[in-house]
């Protein structure tokens, strides 16, 4: 179990993104319109843009630069120019804390 501390669970809005760093890592925790807690990979796969300063809808988050959409569960781009997955990182909530397992991405092998 290597999770770790990303943040509090309020330190996130509905339908918002909160950019941590862990192991070097750059993670955006982001909680869905439905209140859900999901932890990716902060980098576009298209270009070099933070995700987390993107748009939150439903379950997704769409890259600012170009309008790339990414599933929050599977990291799956829905649309292009942006055609490889960012990670799905393990959330786990305990109590108030968010802990993210960044060394074992659920959805890159
Ligand atoms: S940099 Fe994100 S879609 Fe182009």
């Amino acid at each position: 179990m290597t999770a770790q501390r990303a943040c509090g669970v309020g330190d996130v809005a509905v339908s918002a993104a909160l950019k941590v760093e862990l192991d070097g890592i750059d993670v955006a925790i982001v909680k869905d319109s439905a209140g859900a807690i999901h932890a990716i990979g902060d980098n576009c796969t298209h270009g070099d843009i933070s995700l987390s300063e993107g748009f939150v809808e439903d379950e997704t988050i769409e890259c600012w630069a170009h309008g790339s959409q990414f599933a929050l569960r599977s990291g799956k781009p829905l649309n292009l120019p942006a055609f490889e997955p960012v990670p799905v990182f393990p959330v786990t909530i305990v109590g108030d804390d968010v802990l993210v397992d960044v060394q074992n991405p659920l959805n890159l092998n």
